[in-house]
């Protein structure tokens, strides 16, 4: 009990439980026997750490995970990944306890979109419909329409009736591709995602001429140039997919790094090569997702600390365009 009291003191200063752990202790077992104590299911992003996508009871991209977090039957949900996804997934089943095993974990593209200003800009458009990338927060959430993900985000920008106009939110690049697929014209937010903004073009092009059959395969979050050169475009789970089904052996992902991890494991006998950013630093990992880590996993895990608390009010509002996005996903059979 004192020990929960102290843990409590220390999240609340650093977003984390930063406390000592036995180094005897096999987090994995560990972790696996917490799960079954709690009854507790472990979802992961393709974004994480290898260690902890191969501990994961779940491992998807954004849509799969919400689908997920509806549907599972767990008491208690411990998401390794970011703020907003622990949020949707709050947002989704909030009977269950949502855990983050670091509240720090946040997300650039979903910063750079605060709900008091883009309030002011729907202002300024009041007749459009709001879609929103998942990736925002739950207070953007509030003020939109229908919520996408880049695997149904297609679908849902089709769903709008014709005679309607669009602001799309937050994310610019994934927006302006839209506009090329859809061939709607809709206005656009002006944020974008840190990891795939810094990739670049003329390393990559390179790496094509060095690795003749190459492909280059990128996530819509990617800027246009990089997606006009191409071969396949795709949110991460359509990615995965692609490396699968290609003939090609050897594939540059322009998306974040960890999904290799996933790609290998599907593909032994393919080669994945990391897109290379615009300098030397290591920008194609995700700063936010890598904050999480087996330690906090399991410190996490066992106190049952940090928690994702939202607002009723804002859990209701929230639901009603993510519903509408579960709905045209499910019809669309995705
Ligand atoms: P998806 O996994 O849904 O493609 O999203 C990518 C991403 O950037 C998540 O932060
Ligand atoms: Fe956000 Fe980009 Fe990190 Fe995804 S990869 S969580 S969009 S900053």
């Amino acid at each position: 009990m004192q020990e929960l009291t102290i843990a409590k003191e220390k999240l609340t200063k650093a977003g984390y439980l930063d406390l000592e752990i036995d180094p005897t202790l096999d987090l994995y077992e560990e972790i696996e026997k917490l799960k079954k104590e709690k009854n507790a299911i472990l979802l992961a992003h393709y974004y994480q750490e290898s260690e902890i996508q191969d501990i994961a009871d779940y491992i998807g991209d954004s849509l799969g995970l919400s689908q997920k977090a509806a549907s599972t039957e767990a008491d208690m949900i411990v998401f390794a990944g970011v703020h907003f996804m622990a949020e949707t997934a709050k947002i989704l089943s909030p009977s269950k306890k949502v855990l983050l095993p670091d509240l720090n974990a946040g997300c650039s593209l979903a910063d750079s979109c605060p709900p008091h200003l883009f309030k002011k800009f729907k202002e300024k458009h009041p007749d459009h419909v709001v879609i929103s990338y998942i990736n925002c927060t739950a207070g953007l959430k509030t003020l939109t329409d229908i919520v996408c993900t880049s695997t149904n985000a297609e679908h849902v920008v089709n769903s709008v009736p014709k005679d309607k106009e669009i602001i799309f939110a937050p994310d610019k690049n994934l927006g302006a591709y839209l506009i090329k697929k859809t061939g709607r014209d809709m206005i656009l937010w002006n944020g974008a995602c840190m990891v795939h903004e810094i990739f670049a073009m003329e390393k990559i092009v390179k790496l094509m001429e060095r690795h003749p059959g190459s492909q280059f395969i990128a996530h819509p979050e990617c800027e246009a140039k990089l997606l006009d050169i191409a071969d396949y475009i795709g949110s991460t789970s359509g990615l995965l997919r692609y490396t699968q089904e290609s003939d090609a052996t050897t594939f540059i992902v322009g998306t974040e790094a960890g999904i290799i991890h996933q790609m290998e494991k599907y593909s032994p006998n393919k080669t994945f090569i990391p897109a290379p950013p615009n300098n030397t630093c290591a920008c194609n990992e995700c700063p936010h997702m890598r904050l999480n880590t087996l330690e906090k996993l399991y410190l996490c895990m066992k106190y049952e600390l940090p928690e994702i608390i939202l607002d009723e009010a804002i859990i209701a509002r929230a639901k009603l365009p993510i519903d509408r996005m579960m709905e045209i996903s499910k019809k669309a059979g995705l």
